[in-house]
């Protein structure tokens, strides 16, 4: 079973604590402060859609791509509320829709989850060929600094709504010659109209990074830094910041 395939049936669940409309609105004002040149939007990884959704929402035209079938069903079951985010099944590092977007934006990890450098830079190439010089490239990943400092650690995470109890538990393993954190997920979901439990496991292998690491792979690609710093906060990034959003512009 892939990755999200089983996860994915109670993503939503699972994070109904993130808050999306906090996020939009943060990356909104970025896009604007970064002079973004229009509505067009590509989104690599768009998971449920709730990104996409509140972006179209501001006056954005999102297409999102994802890799999980199951994500993408689940997104376009609700896409008919809000036709300015469509999206489609496709691989990020390989997809090519033959046409420019103002901004490539890609949320919550999904930069992390490309672990191999061919991975990584073929995820760079395929957001500068959809860009025009001065288009950006906003995207969040895991932070090596803060990997380090904070260490991953086992959690448990339990959640309910009228039809299903899940916990969720994270074993995280680290692989520090390959910046790479594989976090075994375990989830035992026990449906309370049967009280039947169903338990399935699925690892992701998340890639971290350093500053100069991703110059290196991005300027290869074409692009040039124009920001770093915590997401949501905006503050630099350092040994606490885990989550680090980066702007990157098409030269
Ligand atoms: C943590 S989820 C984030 C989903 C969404 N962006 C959000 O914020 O809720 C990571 C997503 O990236 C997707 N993903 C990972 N690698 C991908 C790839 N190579 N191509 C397309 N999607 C990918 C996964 O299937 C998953 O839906």
């Amino acid at each position: 079973m892939s990755r999200f395939d089983a996860y994915g049936r109670y993503y939503d669940l699972l994070y109904q604590d993130k808050d999306y409309a906090a996020e939009v609105a943060y990356l909104d004002q970025l896009l604007r402060r970064h002079g973004v040149a229009g509505p067009e939007i590509l989104e690599f990884g768009s998971g449920t859609g709730k990104h996409g959704r509140l972006l179209a929402e501001r006056g954005y035209r999102v297409t999102g791509i994802e890799l999980s079938p199951r994500m993408v069903a689940q997104a376009q079951a609700q896409t008919q509320v809000n036709p300015g985010f469509t999206c489609q099944q496709g691989d990020v590092r390989a997809v090519q829709l033959g046409r420019h977007f103002n901004a490539v934006l890609s949320l919550f990890h999904v930069v992390s989850y490309q672990v191999t450098n061919p991975d990584v830079q073929a995820v760079f190439a395929r957001a500068a060929e959809h860009l025009r010089p001065g288009g950006l490239f906003v995207f969040d990943i895991w932070y090596s600094p803060a990997v380090y400092r904070q260490r991953p650690e086992v959690r448990v995470k339990r959640l309910a709504d009228a039809g299903v109890e899940i916990t969720r538990i994270a074993e995280p393993r680290l692989y520090p010659n390959e910046n790479r954190v594989d976090v075994l997920y375990t989830i035992f979901a026990r449906e309370l109209a049967t009280g039947v439990t169903a338990t399935f496991s699925e690892t992701h292998p998340m890639r971290h990074f350093s500053l100069p690491e991703l110059d290196l792979l991005a300027t290869t690609a074409g692009f040039d830094r124009r920001d770093a710093e915590a997401f949501l906060s905006g503050a630099p990034p350092g040994e606490d910041t885990w989550g680090v959003c980066l702007v990157y512009a098409r030269a």
